[in-house]
């Protein structure tokens, strides 16, 4: 069978590639792919890449001269993937909705863990300190959820939202009905949300879409949650906002300069990123690093989805879940 390049290799993407493996050859790349390691795949068929690997015009330039000839993104988003260079040279799978629930659950952990301030508690109680000042926090019954975009993941967390006894509005420029809940507009939703969390996909338009004057049409007090992708938020706009207080608290999965420190162990180093620095070095921000896929149902779907592309691809049969240009 071909030969699959595995970039930016983990333990836990290991466990379940290669227990599903239907006969492939696997060479595991711990670095991401770039347009500097593109030649560590040459004589192999087929690219598997994820969120932080870079498949843009350079890179696919390198795969198509090492002989690749699919790339297939083992993630939801591909933001990261140039769609319109590869037309017509190599093919491009991704692996859309292999649970949403475990992404919205994650959601709303981040929502519980602001809220509710565990993490401080956690750190409190192992110190043996057992003060409850500056412990407090709200009820989530009856207030209002802000769902922007809800395709899988929005709709799931809507209704995670609406379990809680929350009211939930959402935006999306193709709404889905999904019960109890109201369709707005974005300046509507801003506008009316005690909790805003973020599940559309980064593209051109939707890039900083939370961005300076979009905070300031914001509730003072609200949640702001994002576990979509970094660059729907301008960094420097959330910390202005976390500063004046408009945002109570903000959690966070994904960042927009994640690529290169997400994923690995920077504990050893100075981090030289001063935003990140200055997020994590407030009580009220929660930060994750993209781990809000990473439940063993999720893996295993993503595992036997990007085997069932990769089969389809190369049994010349037409593949479900080809990345087009332009979405
Ligand atoms: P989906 O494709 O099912 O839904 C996305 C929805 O967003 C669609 O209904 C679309 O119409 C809507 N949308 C597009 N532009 C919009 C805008 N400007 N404003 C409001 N809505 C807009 O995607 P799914 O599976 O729900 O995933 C959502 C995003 O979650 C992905 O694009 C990905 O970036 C992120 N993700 C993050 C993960 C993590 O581990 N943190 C894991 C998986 C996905």
């Amino acid at each position: 069978m071909e030969t699959i390049a595995f970039f930016d290799a983990k333990p836990y993407d290991r466990a379940w590639f290669d227990r599903l493996n239907p006969g492939y050859e696997i060479r595991y790349f711990e670095c991401r792919l770039t347009k500097e390691t593109a030649v560590l795949a040459r004589g192999c068929a087929a690219v598997c890449a994820f969120v932080n690997d870079r498949v843009d015009a350079d890179v696919i330039s390198a795969l198509c001269a090492e002989g690749c000839r699919i790339v297939a993104m083992r993630c939801a988003g591909v933001n990261n993937v140039d769609a319109q260079a590869a037309q017509g040279r190599l093919a491009l799978a991704h692996v859309p909705g292999y649970s949403p629930h475990a992404v919205a659950e994650h959601t709303m952990a981040l929502l519980l863990t602001l809220n509710r301030k565990l993490h401080r508690a956690w750190a409190r109680t192992r110190d043996f300190n057992f003060s409850l000042s500056g412990l407090e926090g709200v009820d989530l019954f009856g207030k209002t959820a802000g769902v922007v975009g809800t395709g899988r993941i929005g709709r799931a967390f809507a209704e995670i939202c609406r379990g809680f006894g929350m009211r939930v509005v959402c935006c999306d420029p193709y709404p889905a009905r999904i019960e109890g809940c109201r369709n707005v507009s974005l300046d509507a939703l801003l506008r009316e949300s005690d909790v805003i969390s973020l599940h559309c996909p980064l593209t051109k338009e939707s890039y900083h879409l939370l961005d300076t004057m979009a905070f300031l049409k914001m509730k003072k007090g609200v949640f702001l949650l994002n576990t979509s992708r970094g660059a729907l938020i301008d960094t420097e706009a959330l910390l202005h906002a976390l500063n004046s207080g408009r945002v109570r608290g903000a959690g966070l999965d994904v960042y927009e300069e994640e690529s290169g420190l997400f994923f690995e162990d920077r504990s050893g180093s100075i981090l030289r990123d001063d935003a990140l620095v200055l997020l994590l070095s407030k009580p009220n921000v929660v930060l994750t690093s993209h781990q809000a896929f990473l439940t063993d149902e999720a893996l295993r779907e993503i595992a036997r989805v990007t085997y069932e592309n990769l089969d389809a691809f190369f049994a010349g049969k037409p593949m479900e879940n080809i990345v087009r240009a332009g979405g």
